[in-house]
């Protein structure tokens, strides 16, 4: 996408729109609305319940149902806290975090941007309205940059610069700032970035904050056990004091999973074992993972409370390259399956610089949100790394043992090591969020009068839409509720999600439809009751036809089953 305003402005107004509708249909709400809502966790309403669990399900349809080599598993999403520490996540799994001295924003330093200079040298910090701004000016007078040429323009903070130096070869940066009143030079450090939105150069140190949420377990109050080592150790530095606390609550801390993916390491040999599968084979998991985000943005786009779809395929090492190119063309054919716009779903590869340590290869499956292009899928490379670190700590045999390459005419012993892993780790949530995106559209048309009209179509995949079919009556007489009630009561017989609607003109029936993404209507009306057939219509292209109703329901069957 392109980076102007013009390019921005109607991606914003897209997802207002969509996050509107969300709410009026029941999709998505706010979490804990009526309290004033919850920061970065969100509610799926009845429509937004099922389209969620549609897409799982086609997931678990497609990698699980209708694969020999792939078996499922569901873990717990506590689990024991040594395997966050062997997985590398207490340690790693962190964001580094800067404070913004003027704005006080807080921000991740891999988000942020280089420091913006006019061609005359002048560096502007934007403040949000005229009167921060001469707050900001005075604390950069007096605090962070005393002695510098330091003006105010409206909402902006002037500042002139001499030379702007990014750190390099581990040599601090620096920005050389021209002197108050033909004064000297005040040199302030520069880290490379500045805050983003602000371009202001004053931040704090950078500290790194862990993502998993921790909580304890067991009946100790970990509270008690802070005051202790607190009242015990009170003459000690707050360094050395926080190291105790620590190690007090080391004993009942436990961390909500921040993916799913460890559960199914962990399994590993228990699959194993209990399905007794050759190699290669794969474990697929879906279900809630948490991350205490330090940036929660676009709607459920980046939240603290997600569901993720992944598969750890166990393969031999040599062929892991061929099953990373398998399993990357796989899901990238299942996620532009149900998409009216499969071109919006890009191969990105990580640049080497960007590969986790462990990880030998990677491809994102990206997707072109409103705001830009963003991911959706992981697929990795992760060599051996994990089920040889869990092994490593847990002082169990995490091997693959292939008997049938033993050989016993020459006495060889049997073929023994550690799988390699190609990991496809897909955002459910996120999918859910891309095909409401996906779907989304505005039709105008001229009613009656020749006045134009427009029409909020959800044009769901018929596999993902939550409400297969809604039926309606006319009117409610004739014998025509009845008829419908009948109809719905086939489908609901069938386990297809139905909805019996007598509410309001059927004109607004079918727009209220349209809107929930339901791909057919049928409707009782007077020739029903005369010659047992109804109106189907289509959702996309608003036609109807004429069927029996006998046939509705297989009528319908078979529309669903394409894919
Ligand atoms: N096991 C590997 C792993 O978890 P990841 O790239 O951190 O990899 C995989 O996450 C997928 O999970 C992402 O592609 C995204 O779809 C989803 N995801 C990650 N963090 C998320 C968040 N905070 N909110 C919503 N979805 C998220």
């Amino acid at each position: 996408m392109g980076n102007g305003k013009e390019t921005r402005e109607p991606g914003e107004e897209l997802m207002q729109k969509i996050v509107s509708l969300c709410k009026r249909r029941g999709f998505v709400f706010q979490s804990s609305e009526i309290y004033g809502g919850l920061k970065s966790a969100y509610d799926y309403g009845p429509l937004g319940v099922e389209l969620k669990r549609n897409l799982m399900n086609e997931w678990w349809r497609d990698v699980v149902h209708s694969r020999e080599n792939v078996m499922g598993l569901e873990s717990s999403i506590i689990m024991h806290p040594e395997v966050w520490r062997a997985s590398g996540h207490v340690a790693g799994f962190s964001d580094p975090l800067v404070d913004c001295k003027l704005s006080k924003e807080r921000f991740r330093t891999d988000k942020a941007g280089p420091v913006e200079v006019q061609s005359d040298g002048r560096l502007v910090i934007r403040a949000p309205d005229k009167a921060a701004a001469k707050l900001w000016a005075e604390a950069v007078k007096t605090q962070h940059a005393p002695g510098a040429r330091v003006e105010t323009r409206d909402k902006d903070v002037v500042l002139h610069t001499k030379s702007v130096a990014p750190p390099a070869e581990g040599r601090p940066g620096k920005i050389v700032l021209a002197g108050f009143d033909g004064g000297p030079d005040v040199e302030i450090p520069y880290r490379g970035y500045v805050t983003p939105d602000f371009n202001c150069p004053f931040l704090s140190e950078e500290r790194t904050f862990n993502l998993m949420f921790r909580s304890f377990l067991g009946s100790v109050d970990p509270l008690a056990e802070v005051v202790d080592v607190f009242v015990a150790n009170k003459d000690k530095s707050k360094l050395e004091l926080r190291a105790l606390i620590e190690a007090a609550l080391a004993k009942s801390t436990v961390y909500l999973r921040p993916e799913t993916a460890q559960g199914m390491f962990v399994q590993f040999l228990n699959c194993l074992n209990a399905v007794s599968m050759k190699i290669p084979f794969g474990i697929a998991q879906m279900g809630k993972a948490f991350r205490n985000e330090v940036t929660v943005e676009h709607f459920t786009f980046r939240s603290c409370e997600f569901e993720q779809m992944e598969i750890e395929f166990f393969c031999e090492p040599g062929t892991d390259d061929q099953w990373l190119e398998y399993w990357k063309n796989e899901r990238m054919r299942w996620w532009r399956q149900y998409a009216n716009n499969p071109d919006k779903f890009v191969f990105r590869r990580h640049a080497k610089a960007e590969l986790a340590h462990y990880a030998k290869d990677c491809y994102d499956i990206e997707y072109e949100y409103p705001w830009g292009f963003g991911e959706l899928e992981g697929i990795a490379n992760r060599t051996d790394y994990d089920l040889k670190k869990h092994a490593e700590a847990s002082g169990q045999h995490l091997v693959y043992t292939d008997s049938a390459r033993n050989d016993p005419a020459t006495g060889k012993p049997p073929l023994r090591f550690t799988p390699y892993v190609i990991e496809p780790s897909g955002g459910a949530t996120r999918g859910t969020l891309v095909y409401l995106i996906d779907a989304y559209s505005e039709e105008t048309r001229r009613d009656a009068k020749g006045e134009p009209v427009v029409r909020t179509v959800l044009k769901l995949h018929p596999r993902l839409a939550p409400i297969k079919v809604g039926v309606f009556p006319l009117v409610k007489k004739d014998g025509m509720p009845e008829k419908a009630r009948e109809i719905v009561e086939e489908f609901f017989r069938a386990g297809i999600n139905s909805r019996y609607d007598e509410q309001h003109a059927i004109g607004r029936r079918y727009a209220r439809h349209d809107e929930a993404g339901t791909p057919y209507c049928i409707t009782v009306d007077g020739q029903t009751i005369q010659d047992d057939t109804v109106t189907i219509r289509d959702r996309d292209t608003t036609a109807q036809e004429r069927i029996k109703v006998d046939e509705a329901l297989s009528v319908v069957q078979a529309r669903l089953g394409k894919i």
